[in-house]
């Protein structure tokens, strides 16, 4: 699917279809009365029968319209004009694509991004049309043996744009767009093949293919090395699987040597079986996407090394399964951190933290400007949150309103928790320094506060994506998310935002 952008008239070129509004109730946006005047009120008679109300995500495909040169002209609900924001913007998109896949449709120009959304500017519309319209055609079919979406697919979508400002604004933003979905597709492909499939050492690959892309640095510590430097807690999560675990590090080198990078460290935990303490069986199959976060990583360092961030980014990866077996580590085992700090595993199932303490002990070397950890880290979290936002903990309010910000631009919502040491008392140990478990109550915070106590060094914030990563159900599948989130935050940092 390729994009350009053109200040082109609503259907006066040869095009397969041309997208326009229809406001609730009945009114028609400024390209639909363009086209309805070459139509001669076809348009407006067709909403005034009351065929297309516009309510928000409904469409209308019309053929040979007279007087208009593309085949089609789609008609997209865009809701009452008064409430027209973001949302409504990303609904309309995402409908007129869902609509014109599957139909014979090949080029489209779409005037919908012409439209005015309040509080963001053109770069803003073209970046979502773009991610949209990609989200919306992605398939994940590579383990099946057959294709099953057959017929033509869209080929080339002509964003309209305003006057000459807005043109070059959206140019840049469709850029943008087609980098983030590009690192997007790779999140979801990782979290989506199985885990089989996906273990530590294809995550190490895709590290490797990445950084010989972009030319990156890359480096994969083995358990050796992780043996010698002394990750007691990522290796007592790894030692009941035969699959080898992987500590991955990516540097994107955009900016001076000595500017201080953000660093990225994303869970890895490639199937979370629970360990001893197992999870019951009803949906186990779920838990490969307990990688999602290592996933969200490698997808935001390869938006980043398409759009050539000025800025410097480290990823950081422990990557292991979680399995039982007659090596795995018993509830009660106490292990020797990176940190130094000993932990008394009450729950072999609380083993995100255990492998992310000593990712965040690492980054120290970094001298880092900020560190943001992304995790599938607690059912908690979910019942908290729900699908929507991601739990966002952050030792520093600056970064955690950077943070929020982003967020809120990218449309890919977080929501702040607290952190307050009030919570630490939960998770003391008769026998360690610390357990890795703090109860029921506030588990999400816990589990924040546990991997606090190994971020005091640096300005830190924490995502638990355990409920915005993937989908259940029927439309079961990763999300990308929060990669919009983290683009729109080193697009900020990069002063492209
Ligand atoms: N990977 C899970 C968290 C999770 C649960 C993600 C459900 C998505 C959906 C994590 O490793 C885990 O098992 N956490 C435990 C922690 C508990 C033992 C303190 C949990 O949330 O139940
Ligand atoms: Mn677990
Ligand atoms: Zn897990």
């Amino acid at each position: 699917m390729e994009f350009s952008i053109k200040a082109v008239q609503p259907g006066r070129t040869k095009t397969g279809c041309a997208v326009v509004g229809v406001f609730e109730s009945r009114k028609l946006s400024l390209a639909a009365s363009r086209i309805d005047e070459a139509a001669k009120g076809y348009l407006a008679a067709i909403v005034r029968r009351g065929d297309m109300a516009g309510k928000s995500g409904s469409t209308l495909l019309l053929h040979n319209v007279p007087g208009v040169a593309s085949e089609r002209v789609l008609l997209v609900g865009l809701g009452k004009e008064t409430e027209f924001g973001a949302r409504q913007y990303r609904e309309a998109i995402a409908a007129a694509i869902r609509t014109l896949n599957g139909t014979g449709t090949r080029d489209v120009e779409l005037h919908l991004t012409a439209l005015d959304v309040k509080g963001h500017d053109a770069a803003w519309s073209a970046r979502q049309a773009v991610i949209i319209a990609r989200e919306t055609v992605y398939r994940f079919d590579a383990m099946k043996s057959r294709r099953e979406t057959a017929g033509p697919v869209l080929e080339q979508i002509t964003l309209a744009a305003g006057d000459k400002a807005d043109s070059r604004k959206a140019e840049l933003g469709a850029q943008q767009g087609a980098a983030i979905a590009d690192g997007m597709a790779l999140t979801k492909d990782l979290g989506n093949l199985p885990p089989n499939v996906c273990t530590p050492a294809y995550l190490a690959a895709q590290a490797r293919d990445l950084a010989k892309r972009y030319r990156m640095k890359v480096q994969v510590l083995e358990r050796e090395d992780m043996q010698r430097l002394g990750m007691g807690t990522l290796l007592a999560v790894a030692q009941g699987s035969h699959e080898p675990p992987k500590f991955i590090v990516l540097e994107h080198r955009g900016a001076a040597k000595d500017a201080k990078p953000v660093v990225l460290v994303g869970k890895g935990v490639t199937f979370d079986t629970g360990g001893i303490s197992i999870k019951p069986a009803a949906e186990m199959d779920e838990m490969k996407y307990d990688m999602s976060g290592a996933g969200t990583v490698l997808g935001t360092l390869k938006a980043v090394g398409e759009m050539k961030l000025a800025l410097n980014v480290v990823g950081l990866i422990p990557t292991t399964e979680n399995m039982p077996g007659g090596h795995a580590t018993r509830p009660g085992d106490i292990v020797k951190s990176l940190s130094g700090q000993t932990v008394e595993i009450l729950n072999t199932d609380a083993e995100g933290r255990l492998i992310l303490c000593d990712a965040l002990t690492y980054a120290e070397r970094y001298e880092p400007a900020a560190v943001i950890d992304i995790a599938t880290l607690t059912g908690a979290c979910v019942i908290a949150l729900g699908h929507v936002a991601s739990g966002l903990f952050s030792n520093d309010d600056r970064l955690a309103e950077e943070l929020l910000k982003a967020a809120d631009a990218a449309h890919d919502r977080a929501w702040r928790m607290p952190l307050w040491d009030d919570y630490q008392d939960q998770l003391k140990s008769n026998f360690a320094d610390f357990a890795n478990i703090g109860g029921r109550p506030a588990g999400s915070v816990t589990a924040a506060c546990f991997l606090a106590r190994f971020a005091r060094k640096y300005k830190w914030a924490h995502l638990d994506i355990a409920g915005t990563a993937w989908r259940s159900g029927k439309e079961k599948g990763a999300t990308a998310r929060p990669v919009p989130l983290l683009i729109q935050f080193l697009l900020g940092r990069a002063g492209k935002a």
